[in-house]
């Protein structure tokens, strides 16, 4: 066998296969000058995530050459303080002269999210950067919405009363949560749709920015293996995890509103599923793809309760239960795990049940798909491993494929063991961006592929919505009370039943991945 390439440059140029963004329209605003507002640029998530990602485009040279970034929010700070924040969460040592560079582009305006002053202010401010650039560029702006869901219509609004360029594209980019029910989302969409045609809207679901989840689409429908074989004649389950090994840690009121479905599953696990799903799209165009992704999601009657384990962790080894922190309700019946079943009503899944399992508190950090597929004939083998495709999606990008083999010796056994492609051994020198950094490029790029549509959005809560509503004692019947697992515990512990009760074979118990080789029986 010969030994990988290790040379991204040989990587790149072998990379023309796929039909590139660039070709299929002109949407980019990469080649103009461009101001970038992050609104609530002093919250968690701007200096989290935002400017983080703004300053990974920053470096790599992936911003237009002439761009601006401008924060605005509440808080009143001079440029010195507001620098600090924006470099909070980004690595100034490693990239010393790149942040400082990095501040230059960075200003800040404080002013209301209600009130039209301040975004006067704003338009201000920015029209102050556009004049000094020459006459005829175009005055494109890109705005990012890093605020709390109470703020959005007002944000939206504001903006575009005052701020909306006239001389150029606009573009808006909104975050979770997109309402809490079907109700509520749609009341949102359309206090946006009011101001932001669908066009200059970009909703992110940062699950669709993650490398694994975009090598979906060429792991499907690039190899004939899984092309043909990701069906229910072949498949048993699917299995879509997430879990986090820390729970609400003191932001458990903000958490007990929405809950881990509202959190995690509705939104992120769902988006994934439709990825995994769906039918190979007619291009690499976003509308095909999303047309594709809103089919699949359309065969998904709503979650029934029957289909449902839901778990909430309590103190243990010194760790708070969810209800003793004081901001959360002492009779809550919110969910901190959630296992569904989910079905799809189409040829080529009918019947294969699609396991969501979304924990806080629990052992391990960890996202997953996991495929399982059915048993192969008996008869020569007695008792024989399924073959799982796993791909892990954080932390660390794997694919694993686990199939048997003979044992190497005289004996004729078999052994699971596993083709493996651990991405930052096979992918040495590539930079893999993360999930905001691909996102906001793409917005810049004009490539809405991976960003949530609204008609997306509505199938997504209708799925969901009655299960939500049961839970919180809106629907038939008295709400469901949670089982009890303790902090750091794999899950409630009916949850191995419940993946087995929708045909999940766990390994057999006296098998581990085989670290070294597996010793031969000579
Ligand atoms: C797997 O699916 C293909 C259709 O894509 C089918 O022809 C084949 O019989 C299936 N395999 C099994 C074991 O059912
Ligand atoms: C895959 O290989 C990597 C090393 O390249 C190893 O660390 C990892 O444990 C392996 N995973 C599995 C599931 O075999
Ligand atoms: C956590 O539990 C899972 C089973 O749900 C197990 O496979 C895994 O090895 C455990 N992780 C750790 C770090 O113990």
């Amino acid at each position: 066998m010969s030994s990988p390439p290790r040379d991204s440059e040989r990587l790149r140029r072998k990379r023309g296969s796929i039909p590139s963004m660039e070709a299929l329209g002109d949407d980019s605003l990469k080649d103009q000058s461009l101001s970038i507002v992050v609104v609530g640029a002093s919250g968690d998530l701007a200096s989290k995530k935002t400017f983080p990602a703004l300053f990974g485009l920053f470096r790599r040279d992936l911003l237009p050459k002439d761009v601006a970034i401008i924060g605005y929010a509440r808080t009143d700070m001079d440029d010195e303080k507001f620098h600090k924040k924006a470099l909070a969460h980004i690595d100034t040592k490693k990239y010393p002269e790149e942040s400082k560079k990095f501040t230059k582009i960075l200003s800040y305006i404080h002013g209301p999210y209600d009130k039209d002053e301040g975004y006067q202010k704003l338009e201000a401010h920015i029209d102050e950067i556009e004049n000094k650039r020459p006459d005829n560029e175009p005055r494109n702006r890109l705005f990012y919405l890093a605020v709390p869901p109470t703020v959005f219509a007002d944000a939206a609004a504001g903006l575009k009363r005052n701020c909306y360029s006239r001389k150029g594209r606009n573009r808006i980019i909104i975050e979770k949560p997109f309402g809490k029910d079907l109700e509520t989302c749609r009341e949102l969409l359309s206090s946006l749709k009011g101001e932001w045609s669908e066009d200059e809207t970009y909703r992110i679901d940062h699950y669709l920015g993650k490398e694994m989840v975009k090598n979906l689409l060429v792991l499907r429908f690039g190899n004939i293996v899984l092309d043909a074989t990701l069906n229910k004649n072949n498949v048993s389950n699917v299995q879509i995890t997430f879990k986090e090994s820390f729970g609400t840690e003191g932001r458990g009121g903000y958490f007990d509103e929405f809950g881990i479905i509202r959190d995690v599953c509705q939104n992120h696990l769902l988006q994934t599923l439709s990825v995994l799903a769906m039918e190979r799209p007619v291009s690499f165009a976003a509308e095909d793809i999303r047309d594709e992704k809103v089919k699949v999601l359309r065969c998904i009657p709503p979650i029934k309760a029957e289909d449902c384990l839901l778990g909430q962790y309590v103190a243990a080894d010194g760790k708070p239960g969810y209800k003793d922190d004081d901001t959360v309700p002492d009779d809550s019946n919110t969910p901190t795990y959630a296992g569904l079943a989910l079905f799809i009503n189409n040829p080529r899944w009918e019947g294969v049940p699609f396991i969501m399992k979304a924990g806080k508190a629990l052992n391990e950090s960890k996202v997953e798909i996991r495929v399982q597929f059915k048993d192969v004939t008996s008869g020569i083998f007695t008792d024989i491993a399924r073959n799982e495709l796993v791909m892990r999606i954080q932390p660390d990008e794997v694919i694993y494929m686990k199939l048997n083999s003979k044992l190497p010796g005289f004996e004729t056994k078999a052994i699971p063991v596993e083709l493996n492609l651990t991405y930052k051994d096979r992918f040495t020198d590539v930079d893999i961006p993360t999930a905001y950094e691909a996102l906001i490029h793409d917005a810049i790029k004009g490539d809405r592929s991976n960003f949530v549509r609204d008609d997306e959005l509505d199938v997504a809560w209708k799925i969901f919505t009655p299960l939500l509503h049961w839970i919180d004692g809106k629907g038939p019947g008295p709400k469901p009370q949670p089982e009890a697992y303790p902090y750091g515990a794999r899950g409630p512990k009916d949850s191995a039943a419940f993946s087995a009760k929708y045909g999940y074979k766990r390994p057999d118990d006296d098998y581990t991945w085989p670290t070294t080789s597996v010793q031969a029986n000579l």
